[in-house]
């Protein structure tokens, strides 16, 4: 059987960063997203007892670059003694370039797989097994705002608000479009292991999830402003301070995040957040979206603006 599922990406307002367990891919830390709306990955699974090897194209093209992932993903949800599967990828976004491209795919891919697979995972399941691939998609599963905690064994997911409760916009300023020098996953280990200002990182990040949870909760925009603003510049400090350093950032990375803030001077509501790439998100309310998006696109250098609001969590499509 065919199955087809649709998932965006999420970007994180307290971020993950940091392996607790890195064989399981447990994170280190709690984190809270809100899931993207006009951004996505479909994925398509098909289990054929005729083929010999997994097969894996993306937009159409194959692609071998993700194929032991997407048979890792495949394992987890079916066995390894599974048949093989043909599983194909849209995405209408850049991929590997720190737009969180692997949230929104392994998500997808959780769903599809057990569809297809007959299997029917609940979503707690399924964010445990898009978790294992990649950290990020674990939160994907789930629509609007999302928060997953780390526990010793495992993780849990849960939806802390609806797109609509509190409907906030994404623009994104698309600064490079080459994939990232280093992996995520890399860079984490590696900080852990050398940067001075991790054991703090680790320490400080229930606070941080307890004001942001507040935040949302409240629909305070000033307090979720400046708790996601210093989270995101602590985790790129982790980085800078990792040997040898890690900076994912460009001269149009710090361009924007001025801009952002002269705005917010202004009196317009919006902030930045940054993930392990040089593309710069500003999380604002849907009045201010326009205008951000123009001084962003004003930018020298930045190649594309986006523009998403909230959306739903990972989903079957009709049409596997
Ligand atoms: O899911 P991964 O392994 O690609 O890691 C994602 C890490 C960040 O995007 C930088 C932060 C986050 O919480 O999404």
């Amino acid at each position: 059987m065919r199955a087809l599922a649709k998932a965006q990406p999420n970007i994180a307002l307290i971020k993950y960063w940091g392996k607790r367990d890195i064989e399981r891919n447990l994170p280190a830390v709690g984190s809270l997203s809100i899931t993207l709306e006009s951004l996505w990955t479909t994925m398509s699974v098909e289990f054929l007892p005729t083929l010999e090897q997994d097969r894996f194209s993306l937009n159409g093209t194959p692609c071998d670059a993700l194929l032991s992932r997407v048979s890792r993903c495949l394992d987890r949800v079916a066995g390894d003694a599974r048949d093989r599967a043909a599983v194909a990828s849209e995405c209408n976004f850049p991929i590997a370039a720190g737009l969180a491209s692997s949230a929104s795919a392994f998500a997808a891919l959780a769903l599809a797989a057990s569809e297809a697979a007959g299997e029917r995972l609940d979503a707690p399941s399924l964010a445990r097994v898009a978790g294992s691939i990649s950290g990020s998609a674990a939160r994907s599963v789930f629509g609007g705002f999302v928060e997953l905690s780390a526990g010793a064994d495992d993780i849990e997911v849960r939806s802390l608000a609806a797109p609509e409760a509190w409907p906030l916009c994404v623009v994104v300023a698309v600064t490079a479009l080459e994939p990232k020098p280093i992996a995520s996953g890399d860079a984490m280990i590696r900080g852990a292991q050398s940067s001075p200002f991790y054991p703090r990182w680790i320490a400080q990040q229930t606070e941080d999830l307890k004001a942001a949870r507040a935040a949302v909760a409240s629909h305070d925009f000033a307090r979720l402003a400046a708790v996601a603003e210093h989270n995101c510049l602590k985790m790129h400090s982790v980085m800078w301070t990792s040997r040898p350093p890690i900076v994912y950032w460009n001269s149009v990375t710090l361009a924007c995040m001025q801009a952002v803030r002269a705005l917010r001077a202004n009196g317009h509501s919006v902030f930045f957040t940054i993930d392990a790439g040089p593309q710069v998100k500003a999380v604002c309310l849907p009045e201010h979206a326009d205008t951000v998006a123009a001084a962003l696109g004003d930018i020298d250098g930045v190649a594309q603006i986006l523009i998403s609001g909230l959306g739903p969590g990972a989903r079957l499509l009709d049409g596997g």
